[in-house]
């Protein structure tokens, strides 16, 4: 791997800021797309604190969550429109303002808020199966509203933020700067030279756009085709963010969809004595699969739709046939036909975390993700 001045001059030049078009640009002329993506979990992980956004309760007797420490316990309330987080602590109290909400809240969200030009994470979370609890990592018992939320978290949960200062650990940021959500372009690149290019030609008509542009030469670079890219570069649009927690090489939000990945996020090999945490490695589970090794064209838009919210597991199964029969299945013989209403369960079954997040009363949660190894597993032999 390329390190230092040798890495940066790998790189193609970086793209100015003024390049992007910001999430609301696509919409004129992509509106379904732009309608169905609205409810993506891309476009939910991290939004402005509201009580429509805030999965937690803010109701009398729903709101406090109690600690190891009997003296110490936190409150969530709404005042007047604004969720507040405060720590009770005997006779004092510290509160902090959540600002914004990170997780769209399928298993859980936690929440931050702004000190200055400095985000931070506050100490209470959401966990969709038990309300209130501690946020991950956070030691029990403490009073600590000082956690930073790195370039980084955001780099995965968010589609901008402008850093102050060099360093990957720094968590100041021009609060202005900050764009919500994973947008198109964290997928498909700057947008910015497509829209001049297709505005250039009839709006709105986009059969005669594309035929104009393919006659004269472009005023500006289009969008890179995510199709045409080697597979490797097309994971690595989602690896990005899918591929395990990484650092950065380069500052966040510097890579673009089409460029070699390992230039700007280092991932470290998923770890075998480590079980899977609320974080998945979807890219490396998927890499170890048979299915990806020996087809070519396995990706993660066989079976995902980047642009519609996902759908109940056993749906996929249909993505299955179309490289395997149910014949083909070791278990056909004893369950039939059947089997095709679900190969997902037995074959990408749901696994549970080692992580342990102490919720209240020390109630441990243990987060359930999908397993993106596709082989036989022996809980799924019928006996
Ligand atoms: C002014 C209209 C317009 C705007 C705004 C626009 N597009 Fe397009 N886009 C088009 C047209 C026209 C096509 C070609 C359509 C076709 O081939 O069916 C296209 C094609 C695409 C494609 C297919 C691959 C390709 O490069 O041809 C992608 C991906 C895409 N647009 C993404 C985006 C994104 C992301 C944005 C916002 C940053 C955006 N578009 C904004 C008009 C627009
Ligand atoms: C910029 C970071 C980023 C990129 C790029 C990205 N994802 Fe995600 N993805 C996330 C985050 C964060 C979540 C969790 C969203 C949440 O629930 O808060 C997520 C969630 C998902 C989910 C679960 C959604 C659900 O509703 O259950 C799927 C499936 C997924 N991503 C697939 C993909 C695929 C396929 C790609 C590449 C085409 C991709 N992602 C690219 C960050 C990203
Ligand atoms: C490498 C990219 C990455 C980084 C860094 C990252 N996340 Fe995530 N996060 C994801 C993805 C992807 C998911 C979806 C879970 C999965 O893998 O199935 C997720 C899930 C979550 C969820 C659960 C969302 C839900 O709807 O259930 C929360 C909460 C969360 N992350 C918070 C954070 C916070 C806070 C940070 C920073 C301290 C952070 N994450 C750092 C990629 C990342
Ligand atoms: C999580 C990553 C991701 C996000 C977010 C995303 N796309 Fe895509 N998009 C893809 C991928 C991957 C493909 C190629 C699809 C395939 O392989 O079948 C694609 C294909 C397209 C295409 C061409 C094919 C088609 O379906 O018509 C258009 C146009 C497009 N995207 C527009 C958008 C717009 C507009 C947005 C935002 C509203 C958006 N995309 C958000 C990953 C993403
Ligand atoms: C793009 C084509 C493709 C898709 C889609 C696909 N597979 Fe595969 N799969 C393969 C290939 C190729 C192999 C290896 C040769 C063989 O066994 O046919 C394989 C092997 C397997 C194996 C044997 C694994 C082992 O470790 O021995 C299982 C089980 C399997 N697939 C199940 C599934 C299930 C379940 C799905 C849907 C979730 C699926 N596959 C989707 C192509 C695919
Ligand atoms: C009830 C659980 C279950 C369901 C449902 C199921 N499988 Fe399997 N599958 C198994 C088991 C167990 C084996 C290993 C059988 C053996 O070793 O004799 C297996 C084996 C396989 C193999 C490997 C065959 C070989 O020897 O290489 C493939 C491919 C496969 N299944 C595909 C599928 C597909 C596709 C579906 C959905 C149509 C599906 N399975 C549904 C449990 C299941
Ligand atoms: C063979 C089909 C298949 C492929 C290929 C695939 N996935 Fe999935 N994925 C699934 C299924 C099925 C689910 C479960 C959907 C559900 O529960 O709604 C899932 C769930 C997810 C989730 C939610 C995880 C969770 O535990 O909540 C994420 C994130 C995700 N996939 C990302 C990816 C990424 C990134 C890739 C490419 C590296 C990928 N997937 C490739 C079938 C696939």
């Amino acid at each position: 791997m390329l390190t230092g001045a040798a890495a940066k001059q790998t790189i193609s030049t970086a793209t100015s800021r003024k390049e992007y078009a910001g999430a609301e640009a696509c919409a004129t002329c992509h509106q379904n797309i732009a309608q169905s993506y609205l409810g993506t979990a891309h476009n939910r992980t991290t939004m402005a604190a509201s009580r429509a956004n805030v999965q937690g309760s803010f109701d009398a007797g729903k709101n406090d969550l109690e600690t190891l420490d009997p003296t110490l316990h936190f409150r969530m309330e709404d005042r007047s429109g604004e969720l507040w987080q405060t720590a009770v602590l005997g006779e004092k109290s510290h509160s902090e303002r959540i600002d914004v909400v990170v997780g769209s809240g399928r298993n859980g969200q936690t929440y931050a808020y702004w000190k200055g030009d400095r985000l931070f994470e506050l100490p209470v979370s959401y966990w969709r199966d038990a309300g209130w609890v501690n946020s991950p990592g956070y030691l029990d018992g403490t009073e600590d509203f000082d956690r930073p939320i790195t370039a980084r978290c955001l780099e995965c949960h968010a589609s901008y933020a402008k850093a102050i200062g060099e360093t990957t650990i720094s968590n100041r940021f021009e609060k202005t700067s900050l764009e919500l959500g994973v947008s198109c372009e964290r997928c498909h690149g700057p947008g910015g030279g497509h829209i001049a290019l297709h505005s250039a030609h009839a709006a709105g008509d986009e059969t005669a756009g594309v035929k104009a542009s393919a006659e004269e030469s472009a005023p500006a670079t289009d969008l890179v085709d995510i199709n045409k890219l080697v597979r490797e570069r097309q994971i690595e649009a989602c690896g990005q963010c899918h591929g395990g927690l990484g650092k950065d090489l380069q500052p966040a939000f510097s890579y673009k969809p089409g460029e070699a990945m390992d230039q700007f996020i280092h991932l470290d090999p998923p770890d075998p004595r480590i079980n899977v945490d609320v974080h998945g490695n979807q890219v490396a589970m998927l890499e170890r699969s048979r299915c990806y090794a020996e087809s070519s064209t396995m990706t993660c838009t066989t079976c995902h739709n980047p642009h519609e919210p996902e759908r109940a597991a056993a749906s996929y199964s249909t993505k299955c046939m179309e490289c395997h029969e149910a014949k083909q299945c070791g278990e056909y013989a004893k369950l039939g036909e059947k089997i095709a209403e679900n190969c997902i369960d037995c074959h990408m079954p749901m696994q549970t975390s080692k992580l342990i997040e102490s919720g209240e009363d020390g109630k441990e949660l243990r987060p359930r993700i999908r397993s993106h190894w596709i082989k036989v597993y022996d809980i799924a032999r019928a006996r």
